[in-house]
């Protein structure tokens, strides 16, 4: 049976539990500072699968509530799209 830290929680990037949580004990607070420290988020779905889990984690941690996590910053395009559609706009 898998150790819980090997959890993967950023799909895009590889990143486990153990990462985060490595990540919190060196003093980040935010999905973004996370997300910096890790890579968590900036995969190809820009977080949309990992942010969530990133948030119960940080929440977990630092005794806070996941919904008042700060958003992390988002680049564009906020979803993946086609290069047909880049180049047509
Ligand atoms: S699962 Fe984390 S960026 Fe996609």
């Amino acid at each position: 049976m898998a150790n819980n830290d090997d959890k993967i929680i950023c799909r895009c990037e590889d990143i486990t539990e153990a990462e985060v949580l490595r990540a919190i004990e060196q003093g980040t607070a935010t999905a973004d500072e996370v997300k910096r420290l890790t890579r968590a988020g900036m995969g190809h779905c820009q977080g949309r699968t990992c942010r969530r889990l990133v948030n119960q984690i940080l929440a977990r941690k630092l005794g806070q509530n996941p919904e008042d996590q700060k958003p992390v910053t988002q680049r564009s395009p906020l979803q993946p799209i086609s290069l047909k559609i880049l180049a047509d706009s």
